[in-house]
């Protein structure tokens, strides 16, 4: 099938990538020549396992081109994807001025029938916004081409992207029930009958139930962590492990394993992101989401959950006071620094007098980017911090190790080592990496997430 892609950011990417290695014909498109120019140059602007081999491959077989030409795009595809950023605005609504830019220049320059998706993440009601915006560009024109606008929301994770799509556990479409509808509802059940042949895997639902079941899920993801986190944090007040709460109660099938770990909060472009937006949205109808609410402002407080422990431990002023951090980025397999944990630690620390030596194994660079705006104010702090190539550069003379993101790369560390590099042998773990029991074996003295019962404080 004939697709573009409008936005090569994380989602617009993957998803080009995927649909031509299923054998589509692809466009995509971007107003950013830097992008572009990355992307026909055989690189990828992002870091994401596995999807820089899956382009090079569809480009060389030319089932995939990127350009910047909009018209060349709109005339392409038979089903466009929007699949451009929506960024908070200051009151953390989802800005929708690239979304509906984009259906715009759908609207200037089709001349036949187009599926328009909404790929992004929206708001209730953005697809009405979308459909006003084409029929506004159609009207000036004078044409009556027709269209139907439909919501098929992402549910990917970074660094587990590629797989996630290929391998989805539920493709949510949202149709209106026009004739139009019905024509995009077929077109839709072809291009996603791959993932669909062995298992019913599509979920169809009306535009904007489809819109808000993304909403939901994220705000329902972020809920189990901020309830789990506000859990770890009493436990560490009464002497409970939540490592064993988190088994005890996950094996209940009602409850689940999955998103009950307890640590130094969420980040990320999607949570915060969503949990803010659908709050906004309730807002606007008058209403108040009282469980968002606080999932937020526990997670907000749950990244200083680090930084507490360490002024506990080595008092306010940490002046003449040395750290190790190791991971940057908000998660593992991803340079994504957006709302990470590790910003609010660093500020914790350098503001304090300390300095510090970090090592992520992909998102240093990135970090150098977002901590210069987030030290704007306090330039001269960055000198503090020294950014080290191994995790083990990282530990020298430190008066402690932090952990901020799991890298697998950490799990296992040479603990003899650990300990003879660091000053004093002391972890600050906020991903509960390790078992107290074996870190107390060792002599290290470790600083869970909701782990006191063991910790040999
Ligand atoms: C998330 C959703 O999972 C995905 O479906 C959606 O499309 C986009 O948002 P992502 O932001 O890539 O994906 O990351 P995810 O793996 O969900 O982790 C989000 C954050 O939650 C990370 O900071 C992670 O460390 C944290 N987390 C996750 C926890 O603190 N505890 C958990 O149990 C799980």
């Amino acid at each position: 099938m004939k697709i573009t892609i409008i936005g090569t950011g994380y989602v617009g990417l993957v998803t080009g990538a995927c649909l031509a290695e299923l054998g589509n014909d692809v466009f995509c498109l971007d107003v950013d020549q830097r992008k572009i120019d990355i992307l026909n140059g055989g690189g990828i602007p992002i870091h994401e396992p596995g999807l820089e081999e899956v382009v090079a491959r569809n480009r060389a077989a030319g089932r995939i081109v990127f350009s910047t030409d909009v018209a060349a795009s709109v005339a392409h595809g038979d089903i466009q994807f929007i699949a451009v950023g929506t960024p908070p605005d200051e009151d953390g609504s989802a800005d929708l001025q690239y979304v509906l830019a984009a259906a715009r220049n759908i609207g200037k320059h089709m001349n036949g029938f187009k599926v328009i998706v909404d790929k992004s993440t929206v708001p209730v009601g953005t697809a009405d916004k979308v459909k006003a915006a084409i029929q506004g560009e159609l009207s000036q024109r004078a044409s009556d081409v027709k269209f139907s606008v439909v919501s098929n929301p992402e549910f990917l994770k970074e660094g587990a992207a590629v797989e996630d799509f290929m391998r989805p556990d539920r493709i949510v479409i949202g149709c209106d029930d026009s004739t139009e509808g019905s024509t995009a509802r077929a077109q839709m059940k072809a291009l996603y009958m791959p993932f669909n042949r062995n298992h019913e895997r599509i979920h169809w639902m009306d535009v904007r139930s489809a819109e808000f079941t993304k909403y939901a899920a994220n705000a329902m993801l972020a809920t189990r962590i901020s309830f789990m986190n506000e859990l770890a944090n009493l436990a560490d007040q009464v002497g409970v492990d939540i490592e064993a709460v988190r088994h005890g109660i996950g094996s209940d099938p009602r409850i689940g394993h999955s998103f009950l770990y307890a640590g130094c909060g969420y980040g990320g472009s999607c949570f915060p992101k969503d949990v803010q937006a659908l709050e906004r949205t309730a807002q606007e109808y008058g209403q108040q989401l009282m469980i968002l609410n606080s999932v937020e402002a526990v997670n907000e407080k749950q990244k200083q959950v680090l930084g507490n422990k360490i002024f506990k431990r080595f008092g306010k002023d940490l002046s003449g006071k040395h750290f190790a951090i190791w991971g940057l980025a908000f998660k593992p397999n991803t340079d994504d620094m957006r709302a990470a944990s590790s910003r609010v630690l660093l500020s914790e620390l350098l503001r304090a007098g300390a300095t510090v030596a970090v090592h992520d194994p992909v998102a240093m660079e990135e970090a150098k980017r977002v901590l210069e705006l987030d030290f704007a104010d306090a330039p001269q702090l960055l000198k503090n911090i020294s950014y080290a190539v191994n995790p083990m550069d990282a530990l020298d003379k430190a008066d402690a190790l932090a952990i901020v993101t799991e890298w697998k790369a950490f799990r296992s560390p040479n603990f003899d080592q650990v300990k003879s590099r660091l000053k004093n042998p002391v972890i600050f773990d906020g991903r509960n990496l390790f078992e107290p029991s074996v870190m107390s074996g060792l002599d290290i003295e470790y600083h869970g997430i909701g782990r006191s019962v063991l910790t040999r404080a």
